[in-house]
């Protein structure tokens, strides 16, 4: 374990040592709230941190950039990096313990176990263009609970898809932590924040709030009435029109996240991703 002189924080590069201090915190009678992340940090995480510390005493947070939930095609390699400013970042947030292991530390020799999912995890939005994604997410957070033993774990509505399958996994495997998410951090300009908006060239970061603003717009005509349909086809044209090129872009039950026609059958949650460029941008809301 090591922390720099000026330092509150620890930083435990390995399993034995993360479960050594945890336990000295729980002899103590503290509580402990685990924020999972794959570094990069920005105010959207650091949001994450205070919303842990109002639900326990002790704060871990863990930078790992899970090859399992990239594809080959995906940017594992080039994902962005920035161990000295996240340890500083979650150092300014008061946090206690940065627990940031190596991927043999994750994945050892022989590893051969995945989670398998459906439900929320198999609606045809993300899974259907990251197949494999899920399963991978799933397995390491799995990992993180198993290691880490949280009272809490945050995570944020960002990854909608993701809150709602590790909120399901937590439930069908009783894992005792309980699961809260955090509403997204957004620029000025109503974009979400991303570790991946650094990829954004200027004209494409200029361009890239059409997209909540398609959202918002989608909500509120909802909200007026318009029917769902109707709607979600207003919504997508415009960001056909500002240059998207659309994964999806969806009206579905906030929880299961199945198909949803019309206000009456549950809570809406619109879900969208779409392509700027090289970029792509995911981005939801509430109705
Ligand atoms: O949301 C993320 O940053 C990652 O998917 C997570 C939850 C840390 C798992 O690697």
């Amino acid at each position: 374990m090591a922390a720099s002189p000026a330092s509150r924080v620890e930083i435990v590069r390995d399993v034995a040592s993360l479960r050594a201090r945890l336990a000295d915190w729980r002899r103590a009678g503290e509580t402990i709230g685990l924020v999972p992340t794959m570094g990069a940090l920005h105010a959207g995480h650091i949001s994450l941190v205070h919303e842990a510390k109002k639900h326990a005493r002790k704060i871990v947070l863990t930078i790992f950039v899970n090859p399992a939930q990239f594809a080959p095609s995906e940017d594992f390699g080039s994902y962005p990096r920035s161990f000295e400013p996240d340890a500083a970042l979650f150092e300014a947030a008061e946090g206690d313990l940065l627990f940031a292991p190596s991927g043999e530390a994750m994945y050892g020799e022989g590893f051969a176990t995945t989670i398998a999912l459906a439900g929320p995890a198999a609606v045809g939005l993300e899974d259907r263009f990251r197949p494999g994604h899920f399963a991978g997410v799933a397995t390491i957070v799995a990992k993180l609970l198993n290691q880490c033993r949280p009272d809490v774990a945050i995570f944020g509505e960002k990854d909608y898809q993701q809150l709602q399958v590790i909120k399901r996994m937590t439930r069908d495997l009783d894992f005792e932590t309980e699961i809260l998410g955090v509403p997204t951090e957004r620029d000025a300009d109503g974009l979400a924040l991303s570790s991946r908006n650094v990829f954004l060239p200027a004209k494409e970061r200029a361009l890239a709030p059409s997209l909540p603003a398609a959202l918002r717009g989608c909500a509120r005509d909802i909200n007026e009435g318009v029917a769902i349909e109707t709607a979600l086809y207003t919504a997508r044209a415009a960001i056909a029109a500002a240059g998207f090129a659309t994964d999806y872009f969806e009206a579905r039950h906030a929880e299961t996240l199945g198909p949803i026609a019309s206000r009456g059958e549950g809570p809406v949650r619109l879900l969208a991703a779409a392509r700027l460029g090289k970029t792509r941008l995911i981005d939801n809301i509430a109705v």
